[in-house]
């Protein structure tokens, strides 16, 4: 059975491609409509997938047009859509271009679908939510941003090889924007309630942390062209259930704040629950000193990129 009836996902790409094949395979609506810019792109990535339903068994139609009116009726929108990094560009590079095409996007989800809960997950995503926002003028919690999962993720796998434990036994939170200053919070990581600490020393928590913060450019430097697209993608899978399944799961996701860690006119990655109407609340958890500076830097590095934003022509 079905959780909603209608979602859709902007962009074709890597990510959009394999973020549709992962909802249609979790039957997580009756219809998954791909867009793109590009004719034929979304149309034949949504009939491949269509395809490889009797094999896997799930009843979702999926289809691909280039018409944005398409996202009349949806109930969540993901907006994967943008340029993705090359080797040596940081994800605030891609500022001027992708947020011309999040504008485009916004004001189509303005028009056909206001009521819909819209996660964004083009880069540089805390800074392309809060835009997101802006234009779409939906209520702040029903547009929130892909960042904390997918680099918790990260975080928890190299943690999980590092002991040689489940993956899944590893949780944590990485808060923060989703770029060089991210913060992983290492006082609120655990492999099944056993705090990190006690499991590693510190210099090895310190690599982990460090190859974390450089998690997205590590796979663009070896795939050369493009970036990830499969644990992205999984993660948006896992936020976009969390919504369509009204779970109430606390994740770290990239919310509007308003007050909530001392700041506002914000959009960053924060510990939130997730519901049917987007973010229910944001979790003020407690953390170090350390941390707490960390997250203040890493709001001033956003808060930069806002300002390049409101300086575009
Ligand atoms: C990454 C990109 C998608 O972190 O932001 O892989």
């Amino acid at each position: 059975m079905a959780d909603v009836s209608k979602i859709t996902v902007l962009g074709a790409g890597n990510i959009g491609g394999s973020l549709a094949q992962r909802l249609a395979e979790a039957d997580v609506a009756h219809e998954v409509v791909l867009i793109d810019i590009i004719d034929g792109l979304p149309q034949g990535k949504a009939l491949d997938i269509q395809e490889s339903a009797p094999i896997l068994g799930f009843s979702t139609r999926i289809s691909g047009t280039t018409d944005l009116a398409a996202i009349r009726g949806s109930e969540i929108v993901i907006e994967t859509a943008g340029i993705a990094r090359k080797p040596g560009m940081s994800r605030s590079d891609l500022l001027g271009v992708n947020a011309k095409i999040i504008r485009t996007h916004a004001e189509a989800v303005k028009a056909h679908a206001p009521n819909s809960v819209v996660l964004v997950v083009s880069n540089p995503v805390d800074v392309m939510t809060h835009y997101f926002q802006d234009v779409s003028g939906q209520p702040a919690g029903r547009v929130f941003g892909e960042s904390g999962t997918l680099d918790t993720a990260r975080f928890r796998w190299f943690v999980a090889e590092a002991l040689g434990v489940a993956p899944r036994d590893v949780t944590g939170f990485v808060l923060g924007t989703h770029g060089d200053t991210m913060v992983p919070i290492l006082s609120l990581t655990s492999v099944s309630g056993v705090p990190l600490s006690r499991l590693l020393p510190a210099e090895r928590l310190n690599a982990i942390v460090e190859r974390t913060k450089k998690g997205g450019a590590e796979i663009v430097n070896l795939l050369k062209s493009g970036s990830a697209y499969y644990a992205p993608s999984a993660s948006q899978a896992e936020l976009v259930a969390a919504v369509a399944r009204n779970e109430h799961r606390l994740l770290p996701i990239t919310a509007r704040l308003h007050g909530e860690f001392g700041e506002k006119e914000v959009t960053i990655g924060v510990p939130a629950v997730l519901g049917r109407n987007g973010v229910e609340r944001i979790v003020e958890v407690e953390i170090t000193p350390s941390e707490r500076a960390a997250f203040a830097d890493s709001v001033k590095a956003v808060r930069a990129d806002l300002r390049v934003l409101a300086e575009l022509p």
